[in-house]
């Protein structure tokens, strides 16, 4: 079998450090192919636009596709016509096709001091936010004239069909609970995605159903985020719910996700943004994007064990208590761990040395 061809998006901010990061874990379990490829701010610098037909081309003839971050202050404007570095993530989404979102959000054992969130709100927690990724305001008809704007958010029978689908599949492999989250107490697209849902719940009769309307579903995320099995919702609730997820990791810097279509590459990302702010100081979390490639293993290249290995190494050099700044306790909330040995304040490249050191490659193929 020839090397899976993986095209490197590294983008903006932090994302070229961080995809450097998740690059050095996959080439130590595995042979790969890499070519590496501008999008984003990267891309409107060299080619004027966030995202080329060339390199839309390149992700469609790849096994698979790990994006850094794309955005940063550089490129901010509220003109409409000025080329947007988002607007290559979003054509890359829509470009293949990409309408299932899935962000796992397991937060670590050696982590939960590291959330804003006391220890137990956060036990037990397990979730997977399944988002559409295509639909939805996010593509709706916009515009805007002197001093009007629009939106629209529009959905077919037909999308939220096949995302819900999705949850139902994933739910099936899980704790078996959906709960589909919507504002169907005033919106019409809400209502069809309710019961749109509910014809597709019908063929899953092991996998339980809820409807939550998603400010209720923004509390419960936070006030008993371990009722959550799979959450199931359109792209922009998805989009904000899925930020409020992260921080029961701790960090930003700990959620990866996987962006999948029909069969075509897939995209692996992390949540989190290009980190302006961080970017070039060699202390962004690369977790978040090693995670995404062990997701990338998982669902896009066909390869479960190598997947499994690196989370595990993530989690053990997490439980040496290895920490990039961002998942350093509050100074006044530090925990006590008198058997633990003491948090080590390390960068992006110590960060990925120290899940090299954990990592246990066998001679057998992964
Ligand atoms: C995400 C990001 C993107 C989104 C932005 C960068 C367009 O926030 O992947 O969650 O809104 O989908
Ligand atoms: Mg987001």
């Amino acid at each position: 079998m020839s090397a899976p061809l993986i095209v490197l998006l590294p983008g903006d901010g932090v994302g070229p450090e961080i995809v450097a990061a998740a690059r050095r874990v996959l080439e130590r379990v595995g042979a790969f192919e890499f070519t590496e490829e501008v999008v984003g701010g990267a891309s409107i610098d060299a080619h004027g636009m966030a995202l080329t037909e060339q390199v839309l081309d390149a992700c469609r003839e790849a096994d698979a596709v790990l994006l850094g971050a794309v955005g940063g202050p550089k490129w901010d404007s509220t003109d409409p016509d000025a080329p947007r570095p988002e607007q290559g993530l979003l054509g890359l989404r829509k470009g293949l096709g990409l309408y299932a979102n899935l962000r796992p959000v397991h937060p670590s054992p050696a982590l939960v001091g590291a959330s804003p969130l006391r220890e137990e709100r956060i036990r037990g927690t397990d979730l997977l936010v399944v988002r559409e990724l295509t639909g939805g305001i996010y593509f709706g008809d916009r515009g805007r004239e002197a001093d009007r704007a629009h939106d629209t958010c529009v959905y077919t029978a037909a999308e939220i069909e096949r995302i819900a689908g999705t949850a139902f599949d994933a739910a099936a492999g899980r704790r078996g609970r959906v709960t589909s989250v919507d504002k169907a107490n005033v919106l019409e697209t809400s209502r069809l995605w309710r019961e749109t849902v509910d014809r597709v719940a019908a063929g899953y009769p092991r996998v339980e159903l809820d409807h939550m309307l998603v400010d209720n579903a923004a509390m419960q995320l936070v006030a008993a985020p371990a009722r959550f099995d799979v959450i199931l919702t359109e792209n922009m609730f998805g989009d904000i719910l899925s930020d409020e997820a992260a921080m029961l990791t701790g960090s930003l810097g700990m959620l990866p996700s996987a962006s999948l279509g029909d069969g075509g590459p897939g995209v692996f990302e992390p949540v989190h943004g290009s980190a302006p702010d961080i970017a070039g100081k060699g202390i962004a979390n690369p977790l978040a994007t090693i995670l995404s490639a062990a997701l990338m293993l998982r669902h896009g290249v066909g390869m479960p064990g190598a997947a499994s290995a690196i989370e595990e190494a993530v989690e053990a050099a997490l439980a040496r208590g290895i920490r990039t700044p961002d998942l350093a306790p509050v100074e006044s909330e530090v925990p006590p761990m008198s058997d633990l040995p003491g948090e080590v304040a390390v960068g992006t490249e110590e960060m990925t040395d120290a899940v090299l050191a954990e990592l246990q490659v066998s001679d057998e193929p992964l």
